[in-house]
Order: structure tokens, then C-alpha cells, then sequence
């Protein structure tokens, strides 16, 4: 059976993106949630992820806190890392659009233990695990730097981030995952590990308008509920935004659908890296360096069979939330 974990900074679509995996359950076994910072810091995002998994009844998947700052962060000189105003006004000050949801009564795991729950996963499940990254990479590359072994283990990567194709999201180049911690990102690509981007490309194809959000709401139930009014927030900001999307972008639960149904995206080899100065910096590039070499490391999403991934999200989300 597959294995999965989620990396996320439980902002809105990585709220959904839990939802669909929880309605994935046929497919793949969810072993742990590891916290990252972008959307939100690690301790909200941590909070946010417990919260969403005791609504639907999942208290017993642990929640491991990451890595809380980017790579080359001062801390000691800039205090702890906070979220952008961007990113706040997109997810609002508590990451899940200002829905209320009960705090978990559980507690998270020991801060910082996500990295050693990937490398153990890694070790332990092998090819069986897929693992799927949705805010700044900065744990994940910790975890191919402490454990180098994790990157022949056979454990797949499938990440929400980047643009290749088509404009940025916090920039005309850059997306918001790959700029929070541009060097962690380029390490992950640039490590040998086997990784398949999920980029703005597609996943500025995967909208969600006011229709599907409509039926969450319809079930009448508190999860339902949670899932509409935290979701029309997101619409909303994108139709004052980004309107030619015409609805959210669903990110992170497509990461989490073309992990589990690789069938779904349409991907090229391109090996990758991050631009890291200039005014490019963040931008996903291909390396010229590896370009021409026969082995890609990184597949990039170019197409998704979007009627076949809404129909799915919308069947498996509503599943969940009908209780
Ligand atoms: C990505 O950035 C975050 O705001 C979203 O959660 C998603 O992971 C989209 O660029
Ligand atoms: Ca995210």
C-alpha cells in the first residue's frame, strides 16, 4: 500500500489538500503531516493541520513541526520568521480564510522531528513513499543534506510549486513555495532525488468557483460548512486578484491527486534549478548544466486532465465532509 506524507503550511489549499487525501484512503495510507512554514508560520500551520485532521476524525495521524525558517534566514539578527502581508491577505491572519474550526486537543509532536520522521519513512517504506511538499522546501532539503541516502531510497517527491510555462504568483517569474526559501529549493532539485513538480502551469487550470463550494455546503454538516466558507475566501481573493483563473487555484490538492494518480498530469524531463540572484531570483529555470544529460531527476507537470481531477476532488472532498 502507498505511503504518503504531506508537507505542508496548512494555509487553505493545503487544508483541502488534507481533505483529499483523508478521502483517499482506497489509495493511500496518510502516515504523517510534517509542518512547514510560507502561508503561515510552522506553528500555525502545525495547529491549522491538527485542527483540520480532528475535524474529520483523524487524531490518529501525527503532525511533525519542520524547519521554521528559510536556509539563509538570520534569525538571531531578524527574530523569528513571520509570514508576508501577501501571503496573509491570501490565506488571512489564520492561514484558513477566517473559518473557525475547534483547536485539536492533541499536541504536536517534538518541534523540529519532521525531519527525522521523512528520513525514517524513507528508510522504512522505500519506493512506497510518496512524498508531497506544499510551502517552502527548507525541510526537505534538510532532510536530503542530514540523510543523503533518502535520495536513491526510491521515496518520490511530488511538489506544488514553481512555473515554468506560465507567470508567477508573487512575481511575473517567481511562485510563492519555490521564493520563500529559493536555496532549499534548488538543492531539492538539484540533489539527484526523483521529483515531479506540480507547477503554477497546471494548477492555475484546476480552478474551483462558487458551484463546487456550493455543494460542500449543502451537506449541512460542520465539516461541510468549514470546507465552503474557508474555500469562498480563497475565490474570493482570486477574483479580486487573479481573475483570469476564474475561480482558486487548486495547488495543493493536485500535488496530492497526481502523487497518488501520476496518470492525471501530462509531465516532461526537465532537469531544474532555482535562480537565486538578480532579479530572478526565485524563478524555477532549467540547469543548463544537466540539461542535455540523458537522466531528469525532475518531471514538470505540463497538462492535467482537469474535468477527470474536479470530478474526483469534488466526489472524494464531499465524501469526507458528508461525515
Ligand atoms: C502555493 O503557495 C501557497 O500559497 C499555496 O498554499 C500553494 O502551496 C501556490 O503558489
Ligand atoms: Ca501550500
Amino acid at each position: 500500500e502507498r505511503k504518503l506524507i504531506l508537507d505542508l503550511d496548512t494555509g487553505i489549499d493545503d487544508a483541502l489538500a488534507i481533505a483529499y487525501a483523508l478521502g483517499s484512503a482506497d489509495e493511500a495510507d496518510l502516515i504523517g503531516i510534517t509542518g512547514t512554514y510560507g502561508n503561515v508560520t510552522v506553528e500555525r500551520g502545525v495547529r491549522n493541520s491538527l485542527a483540520v485532521l480532528h475535524l474529520f476524525g483523524r487524531d490518529d495521524v501525527p503532525v511533525h513541526p519542520g524547519v521554521d525558517h528559510p536556509l539563509t534566514y538570520d534569525e538571531a539578527a531578524n527574530g523569528p520568521w513571520i509570514p508576508s502581508a501577501g501571503s496573509v491577505a491570501v490565506h488571512a491572519p489564520n492561514g484558513l480564510g477566517g473559518a473557525v474550526i475547534p483547536d485539536s486537543p492533541r499536541a504536536p509532536e517534538a518541534p523540529g522531528s519532521a525531519v527525522d520522521f521523512i528520513i525514517d519513512a524513507a528508510r522504512t517504506y522505500g519506493e512506497n513513499l510518496t512524498i508531497v511538499p506544499t510551502g517552502a522546501m527548507t525541510t526537505m532539503a534538510t532532510v536530503m543534506a542530514k540523510a543523503p541516502d533518502v535520495i536513491d531510497s526510491g521515496a518520490h517527491i511530488t511538489l506544488m510549486g514553481g512555473a515554468l510555462t506560465v507567470p508567477g504568483n508573487v512575481s511575473p517569474c517567481t511562485e510563492a513555495n519555490i521564493s520563500q526559501d529559493p536555496e532549499a529549493a534548488d538543492r531539492l532539485f538539484r540533489c539527484g532525488a526523483r521529483t515531479t513538480m506540480i507547477g503554477l502551469d497546471v494548477t492555475h487550470q484546476t480552478a474551483l468557483t462558487r458551484e463546487g463550494t456550493a455543494q460542500w455546503r449543502a451537506l449541512k454538516t460542520p465539516a461541510g460548512d468549514f470546507l465552503a466558507d474557508m474555500t469562498d475566501y480563497y475565490i474570493d481573493y482570486y477574483l479580486a486578484h487573479q481573475p483570469e483563473v476564474r475561480g482558486c487555484g487548486l495547488h495543493d490538492p493536485l500535488a496530492v491527486a497526481a502523487a497518488l494518480d501520476p496518470g492525471l498530469v501530462e509531465t516532461i524531463g526537465v532537469n531544474l534549478k532555482v535562480d537565486l540572484d538578480g532579479p530572478f531570483r526565485g524563478r524555477t529555470i532549467g540547469d543548463r548544466a544537466r540539461l542535455t544529460d540523458p537522466d531528469k531527476t525532475t518531471r514538470v507537470a505540463v497538462g492535467v486532465d482537469v474535468p477527470r481531477f474536479l470530478a474526483r476532488f469534488m466526489e472524494r472532498t464531499t465524501a469526507l465532509a458528508a461525515g
